[in-house]
């Protein structure tokens, strides 16, 4: 691994996946920056990876206020990535006549435009930045349903098929800075986000039903599940010649 010494910024840092991710790379010996609204919590993530001799520090951020594109750029200047993970992202459910335009607004607004436009101040200050021999990594949290959809997830699948895109977009764009631009598309795991949905237990038998590789014990995925895919991806070393595409993490979800 040659992660040491990187600098890796994760947006959504505060819970969940991005928590874990910034965890793995102060592991990895990245210096890294996590990026949510929720000081409390990025606080004490920051005491629990710096106790263990590890490198984080954060920045509270708010992705869909009007400021945060200058916050942004300022926080991207003082540290220039090595890898930017666009991670934040919301959901709300709801049949596809039911969505609302405030609904709509709101996941198209953090899942898609501002996610956009944080991976854009993440490449601007990469491409001004000092020159390095090794390529640079976008990844993209998509999903699986930026692949399949499933009822009730209108607008957030469309977010997410929309990250797909993007992600081709971005490589083809970047591949002359030699920066690479790929996604992570997981099935559910267990976090902050699926826990209400998860406490239904006929949405928990029919995630088990879809997904070949879940178990009684282990329903859906665990956070640890997405360690493999960040660190290949981030990894210069190891990915060197992937863009433009992505890791579907879905315990076979996809393949039927
Ligand atoms: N969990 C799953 O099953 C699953 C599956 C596929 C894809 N994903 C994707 O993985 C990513 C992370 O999901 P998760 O399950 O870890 O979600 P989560 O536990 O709800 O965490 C979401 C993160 O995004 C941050 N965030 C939300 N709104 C923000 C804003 N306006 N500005 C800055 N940060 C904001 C939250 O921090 P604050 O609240 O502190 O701001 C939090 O750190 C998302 O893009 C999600 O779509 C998740």
């Amino acid at each position: 691994m040659s992660l040491a010494g990187k600098t890796i910024i994760i947006t959504g840092a505060s819970k969940g996946i991005g928590e874990r991710a910034c965890r793995v790379f102060a592991q990895a010996g990245a210096s890294v920056v996590g990026v949510a609204r929720g000081r409390e919590e990025l606080e004490n993530l920051q005491e629990s990876i710096v106790a263990d001799g590890l490198d984080f520090t954060y920045s509270v951020i708010d992705l869909v206020a009007p400021d945060a594109p200058e916050h942004l750029a300022a926080l991207m200047k003082r540290r220039v990535p090595d890898v930017f993970i666009n991670n934040a992202g919301a959901t709300r459910p709801a049949a596809f006549q039911d969505v609302t335009v405030e609904d709509f607004d709101a996941i198209m607004r953090l899942n898609l435009k501002a996610g956009f436009f944080a991976s854009q101040a993440a490449v601007k200050a990469m491409i001004a930045g000092p020159k390095s021999d090794q390529t640079r990594s976008v990844i993209h949290m998509s999903s699986m349903l930026g692949r399949v959809a499933l009822p009730g997830r209108a607008v957030y699948a469309a977010t997410k098929h929309a990250l797909e895109g993007l992600t081709k977009a971005m490589a083809l764009d970047l591949a002359p800075e030699r920066i690479r631009v790929n996604s992570i598309c997981p099935t559910y795991i267990e976090t902050p986000l699926t826990r209400p949905l998860m406490e239904n237990q006929a949405f928990r038998a029919f995630v088990s039903e879809r997904m070949p590789l879940s178990t009684p014990e282990q329903p859906i995925g665990h956070v640890g599940d997405l360690d493999g895919a960040l660190l290949y991806l981030s990894d210069s070393s190891l990915s060197d010649l992937v863009t433009g595409t992505n890791i579907v993490v879905d315990g076979g979800w996809g393949a039927q």
